[in-house]
């Protein structure tokens, strides 16, 4: 018998609580960030972090399923899962580094600029988490439930990262390979970001764009725990760069998984959308494509995938696809704010972006799909949704940088506030069979947002309160 502590709280939290007694691995009796961190960097001196690694995953996977599953019930009357959305892949560290003067583009990206790069030593404050924990983050700070299958490396960068995303409350990381078999594995995959002082220009510099592909060899086959959390999900979100680590195998095999216990596909092909020209990346993109609900991309990777960068004909080439299953497809515009096509009912809802003071856009379009994936799984209405995805994206922009930088609910909450005061502001358009619709204006549509996002954030907050219940395990 396990008591449980927290009841739907995340796990690395209900773990913290007194009141949780670990399964019997002695090493997590009693689990604590910080104990983690000791016990993580000891275990390193000592040789035994391979091990203490994959007792945190034991940990994880024992305790999941059964106790939490009954708790995010679903909106829609669907299945009950208890995850929201689970991200394949894309964990990496941003190291940020500021320049005086950003060095041309073809210096930047050779492998020999990113072997000096890595050969420094980088303090730890210009640290970051990036790709995917963007996401990752925004979604859990927006109320939803999130885990993480990837590969993290055994080094200070992988502690690092598994830190930042515990915080935030994401609530699982579920290795993509048990053992780490290959050495490349041991490492966690690091992104430069490269700022320009003078220019706020940044460029990024990382092994997606060198190689040798796949960033993580030997990860042929999914261990069952992924299975057991990807079936566990209402929504899997899958990166392009994934690609970069993983052979498309692997990707459809998760892909698979996820679909098949009835979880919604959301793919962003993200800034390696140009290397799906290849002809066997192609191939591994439409087969990808042919089990995908949800396609985000911007202007140039709609480009770089459809052949047009207009984002209605893109979102179209990618719903009209034979036998295509798509049901939405959004392109983001940046300032410009967003479109989204649905298939059915066949329909084009535009909004335009908020005005704020801008800091950068780094991490905006991956927060914005935090409120995609949210409305697409919950079966909000479209307005409120794109609303709301546009008010993640705009709060990014207003703070400096990605990872924990991204959106919090309180920008996001103000933002909508605002807009809901203001008749006329921030409107949204949209091109269907339904007339009274189009009476809405924007800001009734942004008070239906705030309310959405307020619903979310107190279903989560009531489940992460419930009192604890003894739970008997099988
Ligand atoms: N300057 C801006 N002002 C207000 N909102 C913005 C701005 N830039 C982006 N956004 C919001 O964020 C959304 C996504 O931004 P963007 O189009 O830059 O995506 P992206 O290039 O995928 O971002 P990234 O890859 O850096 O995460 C936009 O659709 C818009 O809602
Ligand atoms: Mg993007």
């Amino acid at each position: 018998m396990v008591a449980w502590g927290l009841a739907g709280a995340p796990l690395w939290a209900a773990a913290q609580s007194q009141a949780v007694q670990a399964p019997p691995l002695t090493c997590l009796r009693s689990f604590h960030h910080s104990d983690v961190s000791k016990q993580f960097r000891q275990r390193q001196v000592s040789g035994k972090a391979a091990t203490f690694r994959r007792s945190i995953q034991c940990w994880a996977s024992q305790n999941n399923g059964a106790e939490l599953s009954s708790l995010t019930a679903p909106s829609n009357g669907a299945r009950t899962c208890t995850y929201d959305v689970v991200s394949l892949g894309n964990l990496c560290v941003d190291v940020v580094l500021h320049l005086d003067k950003m060095p041309p583009l073809e210096e930047v990206k050779t492998s020999e600029y990113l072997r000096q790069l890595t050969v420094q030593t980088h303090s730890r404050e210009f640290w970051e988490v990036g790709a995917s924990c963007n996401f990752l983050i925004a979604a859990a700070r927006m109320g939803l439930n999130t885990a993480a299958v990837a590969n993290l490396g055994e080094d200070v960068y992988g502690q690092f990262l598994l830190d930042v995303l515990k915080e935030e409350g994401v609530a699982r990381f579920q290795p993509l390979a048990p053992d780490a078999f290959d050495e490349a594995l041991k490492e966690t995959l690091l992104c430069f970001v490269l700022v320009d002082d003078c220019s706020a220009a940044h460029a990024f510099c990382s092994r997606y764009d060198f190689g040798p592909w796949p960033l993580l060899p030997g990860v042929e086959r999914l261990p069952n725990e992924v299975h057991q959390v990807l079936r566990d999900a209402r929504g899997l979100f899958v990166a392009g760069c994934s690609f970069d680590e993983l052979p498309p195998s692997v990707i459809m095999e998760a892909v698979t998984s996820a679909r098949s216990a009835g979880a919604a596909i959301f793919f962003d092909p993200g800034p390696r959308s140009w290397t799906f020209r290849e002809p066997e990346r192609r191939r591994a993109l439409d087969e990808l494509l042919e089990s995908t609900d949800v396609v985000l991309m911007t202007e140039e990777e709609a480009a770089a995938i459809t052949g047009t960068s207009d984002p209605e004909e893109a979102a179209h080439a990618i719903l009209d696809r034979p036998g295509a299953v798509t049901q939405w497809c959004v392109v983001k515009l940046g300032s410009r704010g967003a479109v989204l096509c649905s298939k059915t009912p066949r329909a084009t809802y535009r909004q335009h972006a908020l005005m704020v003071d801008v800091a950068d856009t780094v991490g905006c379009g991956d927060s914005f799909a935090a409120a995609v994936v949210l409305g697409y799984t919950r079966g909000h209405r479209i307005p409120p949704l794109l609303a709301l995805a546009n008010a993640i994206g705009a709060a990014t922009a207003m703070g400096s940088g990605a990872g924990r930088n991204v959106a919090t609910a309180e920008a996001v909450r103000e933002l909508l506030q605002r807009e809901a005061a203001k008749p006329g502001a921030a409107w949204v358009s949209w091109d269907e069979d339904s007339p009274p619709e189009h009476a809405q204006e924007g800001c009734e549509v942004a008070a239906e947002a705030l309310c959405i996002l307020q619903h979310t954030l107190a279903q989560r907050m009531h489940i992460s309160s419930e009192p604890a219940g003894d739970t008997v395990l099988r």
